[in-house]
């Protein structure tokens, strides 16, 4: 047991009550962050004369030491140590002797925690927008790819009205950039240190926090001291990001899934990103996009976790809030595990475009269509969608779609109708005629498309 504080206590900690309070088993992650941390510290403890110049450098190589020797797999974090704080002050003493013990001075582990996770947090914020800016660039591809390949829109999961796959794509490429420009405000509103907040009150040591800041790249130090150690907001905004995003990537599975069963067809998954069945020879199943589906569980959990633990804390720092760390860990690298999968099982997914077109055919999609070439030739909507209904039925009957009726069999239902009526509601027109901002016409994609690069390389 190498704990930082037993002076004044007369009995050593019960083992059980040691390992219960203990968190080195999971903030061992913030090794590299807390060094950091201590650097920009004693660097600001020297410059304001708090500590020498000599100290800090002796300081400064015992923490490069220790970085070396844990990077190499020569020092272990283990459990002897209560937490990662104590182990690097621990070795740190071991190493360079008095002036190590000269670290903490004007800092509190209340102000070290909560600036190690902000560290830790702002890099996962970061490389979550790297894995998703990536999987932007391969929505993208598909996109330009597929301007013109036709495929059924549903809503209520009923085919409704034709589309293209870059349109479909296009809907998640705007759920993926919202998510990016989340995660930039985020940053921004967290981004300012919280080191100097000693352990709630600040410190009568006449510490920069300005320096520490910058040395730290924040924006600036936090304004309140008790805040700066009991904060956790920026945790509760990114994990709610998290959520957000992993929702967007369990939706798009859910389609996937859909997509590449038997009765659909409307893409196949690489063999790279399938798995089989210990039985059935035939299988090849979509895990990946299952997997990624549940493991929405999980960081939802993760969000409501510490949403809960929050809710009832008294200023300032509490133990309570040590919980704020194994389920977060776990949503940042789910989630980051999630977009790169999905990203790849994407990029190498083949579109069955015959198939997908022909479903948009046999789903009377054009029926809208059909129903506006009586309304444009002066039938009333509503007498024109009755007709059109007696249409569909017709065509059920005949396991036929509109356009395979003959003209007699179509005036038969209504004499308006004329052999321009074929080409009013093809696929192709249905689709390339609609050119409202944001619909799936050639043009109008076009725009989008080139709009949605503007973005990427605004990154
Ligand atoms: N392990 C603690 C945490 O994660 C570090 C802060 C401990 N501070 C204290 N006063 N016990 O929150």
């Amino acid at each position: 047991m190498a704990q930082l504080w037993g002076g004044r206590f007369t009995k050593s900690t019960d083992q059980m009550v040691y390992d219960f309070n203990a968190s080195i088993s999971f903030d061992k992650k913030l090794f590299a962050q807390d060094v950091r941390g201590s650097r920009a510290h004693v660097k600001m403890l020297a410059s304001v004369g708090v500590i020498t110049d000599e100290e800090r450098d002796q300081i400064l190589d015992g923490l490069d030491s220790i970085e070396a020797d844990v990077n190499s797999g020569a020092l272990e974090i283990t459990s002897e140590y209560e937490d990662v704080h104590s182990f690097v002050e621990a070795n740190l003493i071991d190493r360079i002797g008095d002036a190590g013990k000269k670290l903490h001075t004007g800092r509190s582990r209340n102000d070290q925690v909560a600036l190690d996770m902000r560290l830790y947090t702002r890099d996962q914020v970061d490389a979550t927008s790297q894995a998703l800016k990536h999987l932007l660039e391969t929505i993208l591809g598909i996109m330009e790819e597929h301007i013109d390949t036709i495929m059924p829109g549903f809503t209520h999961l009923q085919k409704a009205q034709p589309i293209t796959l870059a349109h479909h794509m296009g809907a998640y490429f705007e759920m993926f950039r919202r998510d990016v420009l989340r995660l930039s405000d985020i940053r921004e509103r967290m981004n300012y240190c919280p080191l100097g907040s000693g352990a709630l009150a600040g410190t009568t040591y006449p510490l920069n926090r300005d320096m520490t800041a910058e040395l730290l790249d924040f924006n600036g130090p936090t304004l309140n001291s008790m805040d700066g150690v009991s904060d956790r907001d920026y945790l509760i905004e990114f994990l709610s990001a998290l959520a957000t995003i992993q929702m967007h990537l369990s939706r798009f599975s859910e389609e996937v899934i859909i997509w590449n069963s038997n009765e659909y067809r409307f893409v196949e998954i690489d063999d790279a990103y399938s798995t089989g069945s210990s039985i059935m020879p035939q299988k090849k199943n979509p895990d990946i996009a299952e997997l990624v589906r549940g493991k929405t569980g999980r960081v939802y959990g993760a969000l409501t976790s510490l949403l809960t633990t929050m809710k009832g804390i008294p200023l300032a720092y509490n133990k309570d809030m040590q919980e704020d760390k194994e389920m977060a860990f776990d949503a940042m690298e789910t989630v980051q595990n999630c977009i790169v999968l999905f990203d790849g099982m994407l990029a190498t997914m083949t579109f069955n475009k015959e198939v997908m077109a022909e479903s948009a055919k046999k789903g009377f999609t054009n029926a809208t269509d059909a129903a506006d070439y009586l309304v444009n030739r002066g039938v009333p909507f509503r007498d024109a969608h009755g007709i059109i209904g007696q249409l569909v039925l017709y065509c059920i009957d005949k396991d036929k779609s509109i356009d395979e009726l003959s003209l007699e069999e179509l005036k038969a239902i209504s004499p308006v109708f004329e052999e321009d009526i074929y080409d009013s509601i093809s696929m192709e027109t249905c689709v390339n005629k609609r050119l409202t901002t944001g619909a799936p016409g050639h043009e109008a994609m076009t725009f989008e498309i080139k709009a949605c690069k503007e973005f990427l390389n605004s990154l």
